[in-house]
Order: C-alpha cells, then sequence, then structure tokens
C-alpha cells in the first residue's frame, strides 16, 4: 500500500483546503449562531464541482474516485461542518444510491441535476420509532397497481428543507418483514409531501434537518430502485460508503482542531513561554497528531478498498467508529488548550466541540458500527 497521494488527489486536496479557508471561514461563525442555511456557499461548492464529485461525468459528475472525495471532506469539514454534512449526503447518499442501483431512466431523469448540484438530494431512511433499528420501518408503500401510495414520517433528514428529491425507504409488505422494504424516489414538490420545522441543534447548526410527512403521496411503480424487496439491502449498501463520507467529516474535525492548537499553543504564552513548551500541552499535541493519523490511514484504507471494488462494509464501520471517537477527543483537547478563548465562539474550537457529537450519531452510532465489526470478525 502506498502512502503518498497522487498529484490529482494532491490537487484536490488544494483546491478544497482554499475553498474551505477562503469561502467558508468567513461567515461561519455567524451562520451556525442563527442557524443560516449556507445557500451561497453550496452553490459555489456545486460550482467547483463538489456536490457529485463521484458520479459519471456522462450524468454531470466529475468522475473521481472515493479517495479525492474524503480528501475534499476532510478539508471541509475542519471549517465548515454543515457544508460538510449537505455535500456528504449529496454524493454518497443520494448520488451513489442512484447510480449504482437506479434503471437508466431513473438516472437520465435525476442524476445531472443532482450531481451538479442544481437539485440537492436527501436520504430518507430514520423514523421517530426507527433510528438504529432500521428494520422497524412504519412508514408505508402500498402497492396500488400502477403507483404506490406512500405514507408515514421520517426524523432528523438532512437536507429536508432545501432538497428536491428524497430517496425513501418504506415497508410495502409487512409480512416479509425486511424483505418487504423498498426504497422509493420521491420528488418534494408532489402532493402530500409537508417539510416540518427545522431542527434547533447542538451542532451543524446552519444545515437543515427537517421531520418530513407524507400523505397519501402517490409514487410511480418506475420510482421504486431496484426489486421489489431490495429496499433494506439498498438502504444497508448505500450507507457503508455513506459512513467513509462521515468518518471523512470527523477526521477533519480532529485535523482542524490540531491544526488550530497548534497555531495557538505557539502564540500563546504562560510563565515566560509559548504554551507549546510546557509539556502538558506538548504531549496533548502529540496525542492528537498521532491519532489522526491512525484514523486518516484508516479512512483511506475504506475509500481504497472501495475504489478497488473489494468489500468495505468493515473497514467503513472502523473508520467511521475510530474518526468519530478521534474527533470527539480532539476536538474536547482543542478547547482545553485554548482555555476561556476556546470557551467562545471567536476561536472556532467550540464549534468543533459541538459538532464533533454528531459525527457518533448520524449515519449509524457508533454502537451500530461496533455491531458491523463484530458481526464480521466473529463470523
Ligand atoms: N449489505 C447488504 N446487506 C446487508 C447489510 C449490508 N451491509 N447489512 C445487513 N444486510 C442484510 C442482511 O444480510 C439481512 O438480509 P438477509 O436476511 O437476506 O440475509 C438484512 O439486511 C437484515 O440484516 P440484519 O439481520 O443484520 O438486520 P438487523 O436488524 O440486525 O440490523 C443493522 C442491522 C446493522 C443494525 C442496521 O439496522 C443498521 O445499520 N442500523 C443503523 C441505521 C443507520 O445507520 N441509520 C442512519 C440513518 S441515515 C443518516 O443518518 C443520513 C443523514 O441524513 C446524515
Amino acid at each position: 500500500m502506498t502512502f503518498e497521494l497522487s498529484e490529482e488527489h494532491l490537487a484536490v486536496q488544494e483546491a478544497a483546503r482554499e475553498f474551505a479557508q477562503k469561502e467558508l471561514k468567513p461567515g461561519v461563525i455567524e451562520r451556525d449562531a442563527a442557524m443560516t442555511y449556507p445557500k451561497e456557499q453550496v452553490r459555489m461548492m456545486a460550482e467547483l464541482g463538489f456536490m457529485g464529485m463521484m458520479a459519471d461525468p456522462a450524468y454531470g459528475g466529475g468522475g473521481m474516485d472515493t479517495l479525492s472525495y474524503v480528501i475534499a471532506m476532510e478539508e471541509i469539514s475542519k471549517v465548515d461542518n454543515s457544508c460538510s454534512v449537505i455535500m456528504s449526503v449529496n454524493n454518497s447518499l443520494v448520488c451513489w444510491g442512484l447510480e449504482t442501483y437506479g434503471t437508466d431512466e431513473q438516472k437520465q431523469k435525476y442524476l445531472p441535476k443532482l450531481s451538479s448540484g442544481e437539485w440537492i438530494g436527501s436520504f430518507c431512511l430514520s423514523e421517530p420509532e426507527a433510528g438504529s433499528d432500521a428494520t422497524s420501518q412504519q412508514t408505508t408503500a402500498i402497492d396500488m397497481g400502477d403507483h404506490y401510495l406512500l405514507n408515514g414520517t421520517k426524523n432528523w433528514i438532512t437536507n429536508g428543507g432545501t432538497s428536491s428529491v428524497h430517496l425513501v425507504i418504506a415497508q410495502t409488505d409487512r409480512e416479509k418483514g425486511h424483505k418487504g422494504i423498498n426504497a422509493f424516489i420521491v420528488e418534494t414538490s408532489w402532493p402530500g409531501v409537508t417539510i416540518g420545522a427545522k431542527e434547533d441543534k447542538l451542532g451543524i447548526r446552519s444545515s437543515d434537518t427537517h421531520t418530513i410527512m407524507y400523505n397519501d403521496v402517490k409514487v410511480p411503480k418506475a420510482n421504486r430502485i431496484g426489486e421489489d424487496g431490495f429496499g433494506f439491502k439498498f438502504a444497508m449498501k448505500t450507507l457503508e460508503g455513506g459512513r467513509i463520507g462521515i468518518a471523512a467529516q470527523a477526521l477533519g474535525i480532529a485535523a482542524g482542531s490540531l491544526d488550530l492548537s497548534m497555531q495557538y499553543a505557539r502564540e500563546r504564552e504562560t510563565f515566560g513561554k509559548p504554551i507549546a513548551q510546557h509539556q502538558a500541552i506538548a504531549f496533548k499535541l502529540a496525542e492528537m497528531a498521532t491519532e489522526v493519523e491512525a484514523a486518516r490511514l484508516l479512512v483511506y484504507k475504506a475509500a481504497r478498498l472501495k475504489d478497488a471494488g473489494e468489500d468495505y462494509g468493515m473497514a467503513s464501520a472502523m473508520a467511521k467508529y475510530y474518526a468519530s471517537e478521534v474527533a470527539m477527543k480532539a476536538a474536547t483537547e482543542a478547547v482545553q488548550i485554548h482555555g476561556g478563548y476556546g470557551f467562545v465562539k471567536e476561536y472556532h474550537v467550540e464549534r468543533l466541540f459541538r459538532d464533533a457529537k454528531i459525527t457518533q450519531i448520524y449515519e449509524g452510532t457508533t454502537e451500530i458500527q461496533k455491531i458491523v465489526i463484530s458481526r464480521q470478525i466473529l463470523k
């Protein structure tokens, strides 16, 4: 395994870093405080090709590999995790899920708009009573002959207020259990789709997270993804890749916490010298640097396995589990290193501290990742 990035990967890294520092950093504190959706910033991400990086150029995507995507995610997540979750859900859940499992007709109709960022997509699996226990779907999609009738409620939906397309998981035949679950492409403009209030969250506050209600929504048969009963496997396979994106987000939070802490520790003086020269601080930085590096190796490994066409389910679970723990720890230490300055908004680390928590929860909690890993190693 080579540890060097190619020139193409380094170029992606440079472009994402420059964009994040120049365009996302100014205003990120204010957007977070006011829960303002980063409309202009998402438009710029679309223009730069960050909204459909891995999608086939034939469908308007960037045709890049997963490694490029995680490299860009890391840089953007050092600064603005509302933007990076909007990007991640659109890239690795919506575009990838559609491109991998959609029909030609579905791809032609929806993918160019989604991969170019003209439209944003949402992935609607979680429900009030079905978060970790994802097979317990209460949303129903009843087969009415030429269409399905969709009814139910989805919770904590990223991009919920802005998306034009939802990939919705719903139960068609309860007797068949998870084999009776289907996935559908639902346009938000269709009658019966209602967007609930925006959630007021601990972190990633400017991303728009909503409850969605479906009331007798008519979904054409042509909008079912895959064979009848494929919906749960669709969700699981798609989340395997999504988790690499969230792992990269967590990596970015950890690496951003380290960068800010290094800079501060070199500048801030106590007892007559920069705090970086106090062993108590230097050792914290050494631990953070080591753990960031280890997390990066796991994230890159999962991306490389996916790019090589090998199984990556366990690797993505390990990457997400470990990187999100590292993010939480590094962001906590960053606040500690900054002392009183770390507790106020101006120095950015308190936001990373709040943002870190969600990486241990969405796209499968830490505990779910451990279920996935333990089942693999014990089988
Ligand atoms: N690939 C393919 N098939 C899979 C699979 C995978 N990775 N994982 C499970 N399956 C299949 C199983 O083989 C089984 O099918 P068969 O009966 O045909 O063999 C079927 O799915 C059911 O699997 P399990 O018996 O393992 O199901 P389970 O009830 O024990 O649950 C679980 C498994 C891993 C815990 C799963 O429920 C899970 O991942 N839960 C977490 C859900 C999640 O990640 N939600 C995130 C919401 S999306 C989000 O956060 C997006 C956002 O906006 C940020």
